[in-house]
């Protein structure tokens, strides 16, 4: 891990975001282009948003990084280009939750705060033998209590990474190799051989399968992208018309009445290219996509006819960034 041994607490904490729903192996080429590209919170401030998205784009959870670069802005601004050392100065930082603070200020600057991820959880839950479910309620408040008693006063940042890196590799959820755990012999869940219980499941919603079209529209040899709104879902990223089809919905239909209507763009002569799947929180959707020709009419402003080969320097969300190097 490239982060390892540094003790720039950017690096520190630019790293703790990207490991946020990322596992670390995808995160590590990333992490290398981000510091190469912007090696201090200086440069990262002074950056164009559109270059932060493109060199995080695949790495998903956009929004992470426009809080990282809204939060240099400030720190660049307002403590003099230094990571704050103050708890509730970090904190205030957009992005910067108790997770990120504890760990950012524990590992950089030695503070004695915990740094509580899934992993770490998951550790606790099964070495103190609690029961419920973590995401909420009673036992996640034990937990984090358990966690802030627990960081020593000596070196809190390895001891936080030591917790999340046993639950990254031991003691994972499904079959955790507690004979080389060196907390065997005091965790509750190996000794009463309860790891297949603890932590206690979370319940999650089922999943939701639905049905998505996307328009691959060209006109004299450019293809139609549009740019969201820069707030909300998948915020201010270029993607190819869709729209979500109601199972039994017709996609074409669908498709041809959301472009005109958005748009003010008639389509013709659609033919499917492809289809890919992909999931959003518990939805999964099956995305097909159809080439077309559009009939003339004027787009509007969040609307671009791009060449092909503009496509790579857009940020596009993974699932329109697959269709784009796949079938235009
Ligand atoms: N997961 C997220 N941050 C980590 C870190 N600093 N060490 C180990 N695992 C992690």
């Amino acid at each position: 891990m490239p982060w390892r041994g540094v003790d720039d607490p950017y690096r520190i904490w630019l790293s703790e975001i990207m490991l946020q729903q990322t596992q670390v192996a995808t995160v590590i080429p990333y992490y290398q282009r981000f510091v190469e590209r912007f090696p201090t919170v200086d440069e990262l401030a002074a950056a164009d948003e559109d270059e932060v998205l493109a060199l995080w784009q695949g790495l998903g959870y956009y929004s992470r990084a426009r809080n990282l670069q809204r939060a240099a802005k400030l720190i660049a601004s307002e403590h003099g280009g230094e990571f704050p050392r103050e708890p509730a100065a970090a904190r205030a930082l957009p992005g910067v939750g108790p997770y990120t603070t504890g760990a950012v200020l524990s590992i950089a600057y030695g503070v004695r705060l915990p740094a509580v991820d899934g992993n770490t959880e998951r550790v606790l839950a099964r070495v103190m033998g609690i029961e419920g479910d973590l995401s909420r309620g009673p036992a996640k408040r034990t937990v984090h209590a358990i966690a802030a008693e627990a960081v020593p006063d000596s070196r809190p940042g390895e001891f936080n990474q030591a917790v999340m890196e046993l639950g990254s590799t031991l003691c994972s959820p499904i079959s955790p190799c507690c004979e080389r755990c060196p907390l065997e012999s005091l965790c509750v869940a190996a000794r009463t051989g309860r790891t297949g219980e603890l932590p206690t499941p979370t319940v999650r919603p089922p999943v939701e399968r639905r049905k998505a079209a996307a328009a691959i529209v060209r006109r004299r040899g450019r293809v139609l992208v549009v740019q969201r709104p820069p707030t909300g879902f998948w915020a201010s990223l270029w993607e190819f018309p869709w729209v979500d089809v109601t199972n039994d919905g017709d996609p074409q239909g669908s498709l041809v009445d959301h472009v005109r209507g958005h748009l003010g763009l008639g389509l013709t002569g659609l033919a499917p290219l492809g289809s890919l799947s992909y999931g959003i929180m518990n939805r999964r959707y099956a995305l097909t996509a159809y080439g077309a020709s559009s009939r003339a009419g004027r787009a509007p402003a969040a609307a671009r006819w791009v060449e092909p080969c503009e496509l790579a320097a857009l940020a596009m969300p993974a699932p329109h960034r697959k269709l784009a190097e796949r079938i235009v």
